[in-house]
């Protein structure tokens, strides 16, 4: 008998294979009914970090731990069965050793179910990520703006709008695509970059801000309905809810407050005898 669902999740080498093909999309996803609502249409969803901003009010992802990601991770596969699920390895998990960043990845996909993690950094993760990728961890890379790094960069601007920074993040894109990541988010880099690093690199590239040149998009969930305060630049939304959850809520409670809700039709009446 088999085991396996009716519907295949895509994989990190779906992913791959989407190189220069028709566009990825994605999506973040912390929860299981997100998840289950934008299913039929991502290719993967990240459980990022931005857990710890979006659900927890952090002004960084510093203090996100393993634990939230593994929770989140496992709501998210719960709720989805198609997409491919990505789960972020968070600051302090992976950045020691190799073999830290194994013990770490290894976790997540184990009590998760997840198909691949994520992790910041370029040139300086690039061992790392061969290390992985050798022993069977599907890795994303990040480069450009990572927000892990906030307290060394200073602030969440754009990156590799000069000459200098842009040819680092070129190296660093370029170095952990040969190490061997199947995808690898640019976050807030210039267009011309974000083009040039596209034609360069076997891996399939995937814009936050990062123009429409990349192989893919990923936004935060929440940043593109409308329900984040502030956005960066690179966020359109696609539909505004907040106001709309305000306005639910403002009903509910002078509905409550009148004793009009709850209504007959939503009150249980006593069996017949
Ligand atoms: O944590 C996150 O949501 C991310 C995306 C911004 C790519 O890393």
């Amino acid at each position: 008998m088999s085991v396996q669902s009716a519907v295949r999740r895509l994989t990190a080498p779906d992913i791959r294979a989407r190189k220069g093909g028709e566009p990825i999309v994605s999506l973040t996803a912390y929860h299981a009914h997100t998840a289950r609502l934008i299913d039929p249409h991502v290719d993967f969803m990240l459980v990022g970090d931005s857990l710890g901003n979006v659900m927890h009010g952090l002004e960084t992802t510093i203090p996100v731990t393993v634990e939230m990601m593994i929770l989140q991770g496992q709501a998210v596969m719960r709720g989805s069965k198609r997409a491919l699920v990505v789960v972020d390895l968070p600051f302090g998990s992976y950045e020691g050793s190799p073999q830290q960043a194994f013990a770490t990845a290894t976790r997540v996909l184990k009590e998760t179910g997840a198909g691949a993690i994520k992790l910041e950094g370029g040139r300086r993760m690039a061992e790392t990520v061969r290390f992985l990728a050798d022993r069977g961890v599907p890795v994303m890379g990040h480069v450009g703006l990572t927000p892990q790094s906030i307290n060394t960069l200073g602030s969440f601007r754009a990156l590799g709008r000069d000459d200098e920074s842009a040819a680092i993040i070129l190296d660093d894109a370029c170095a952990i695509s040969e190490a061997g990541a199947f995808a690898i988010v640019l976050e807030a880099i210039s267009e011309p970059l974000a083009r040039q690093i596209t034609q360069e690199v076997a891996a399939p590239t995937i814009g936050i801000g990062g123009s429409s040149a990349c192989d893919g998009q990923i936004l935060v969930l929440e940043d593109m309905l409308g329900l984040s305060d502030r956005v960066p630049r690179f966020v359109k939304k696609f539909a505004n809810i907040g106001p709309a959850i305000g306005e639910a809520v403002e009903a509910y409670a002078s509905e409550v407050r009148a004793r009009s809700f709850p209504a007959e039709e939503h009150t249980y009446a006593p069996k017949k005898a």
